[in-house]
């Protein structure tokens, strides 16, 4: 096993337990998630369709500590970013039986997708709802790629990620995670409310997307 696919599975959290951390989904976002971790030194798993090597050039370019691997190898983080399209996360949710005990990070967005379809719902409810027994936090998707891929650290404060969760413990997790990188993480509450805020509707977009904002301490 090369080092670092040993080193992937073996970052304690606060509490001393050990987490590990994966994208599943490295387009545009996917990488723009990847540099982050990059810039903060944790090590991630990156993960699409494709063989590893097929990007393992691109991932070498991010960082050392961005691991390509295969999908069945990435499902076993404990912390999970969902970067693929909206569409296709029924697709990656049938990887698993459950997901109980992992924490899926939506930053899909569900653009052109019809109210009729959504049932009135949060669109990550309806993730939520494919991720059986999983712990799902929106969040890290209300700005472009290009944008979140750059250095959190911005005119002396730090760029805000907004997190919407039913699960408080998920949404706290995600914020101490969100900190690590760099980000200043706000909490918005329940899906159905604060999923509401970062989500497209249909081909508009809720009020907090594209709004880059920066807090300062
Ligand atoms: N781009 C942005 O600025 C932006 C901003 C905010 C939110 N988002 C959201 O982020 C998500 C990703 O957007 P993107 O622009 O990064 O898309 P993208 O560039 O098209 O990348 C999509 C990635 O998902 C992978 N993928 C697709 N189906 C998969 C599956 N079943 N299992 C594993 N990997 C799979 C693809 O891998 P293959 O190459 O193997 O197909 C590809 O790496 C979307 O939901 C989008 O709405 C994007």
């Amino acid at each position: 096993m090369p080092h670092w696919a040993a080193a992937a599975w073996l970052r304690p959290n606060k509490q001393g337990i050990l987490m590990t951390y994966a994208i599943i989904g490295f387009g545009k976002l996917g990488q723009a998630l990847a540099k982050a971790f990059a810039r903060s030194g944790i090590d991630v798993s990156v993960a699409t369709t494709r063989d590893p090597e097929s990007f393992a050039a691109d991932a070498a370019a991010i960082g050392p500590t961005v691991i390509p691997t295969t999908l069945a190898q990435a499902i076993k983080a404990d912390i999970i970013f969902l970067a693929v399209r909206y569409e296709s996360h029924p697709e990656v949710a049938k990887a698993l039986p459950t997901w109980q005990g992992k924490t899926i990070v939506d930053v899909t967005n569900a653009y052109g997708v019809l109210a009729e379809e959504l049932k009135g719902r949060a669109s990550a409810a309806v993730v939520a709802r494919a991720f059986t027994g999983g712990k799902v936090v929106k969040g890290f998707n209300h700005l472009g790629a290009p944008v979140l891929g750059q250095d959190p650290a911005v005119h002396g404060g730090k760029r805000v990620v907004f997190l919407a969760s039913d699960d408080d413990g998920a949404a706290a997790e995600i914020a101490a995670l969100a900190e690590k990188l760099g980000f200043a993480p706000i909490s918005l509450g329940a899906l159905a409310k604060g999923g509401l805020l970062v989500q497209a509707r249909e081909k508009g977009w809720g009020q907090l997307i594209l709004k880059d904002l920066v807090k300062f301490d």
